[in-house]
């Protein structure tokens, strides 16, 4: 039996400001949420150079700047500006009551328990 990815509530929206992000916990993985004028965008919490906190990273122009060596990532590809690293992207929407909800990938759902 394959596994489906699926919406799950990680949280809600009145705790993320507009150019913040927080950090969820899914299964293994922690991932960052971030309400971007435009809506909302969600990452790989953990920077791929060595693992800074992206949650916690300035967020401008569609973009988080890692707060441990500055390098960017592009919220709507995960792609790294101008280099070569890559973070993986989620769907992330807020329902009609306020809550968060991400799409978690078939190969998250394993044990999977979602929370800010
Ligand atoms: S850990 Fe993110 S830039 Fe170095």
């Amino acid at each position: 039996m394959s596994m489906q990815p699926a919406w799950m509530p990680v949280g809600r929206a009145d705790d993320v400001p507009l150019l913040e992000g927080r950090s969820v916990q899914v299964g293994a993985r922690r991932i960052a949420v971030f309400r971007l004028p435009s809506g909302w965008a969600a990452v790989d919490h953990a920077c791929p150079h060595l693992g800074g906190p992206l949650a916690d990273g300035l967020v401008a122009e569609s973009c988080v700047t890692c707060p441990l060596h500055g390098r960017r990532f592009d919220l709507n590809t995960g792609q790294q500006v101008g280099g070569d690293y890559v973070v993986d992207v989620y769907e992330v929407r807020e329902d009609d009551t306020g809550v968060l909800e991400l799409l978690v990938p078939a190969d998250l759902m394993a044990g999977v328990g979602a929370g800010i």
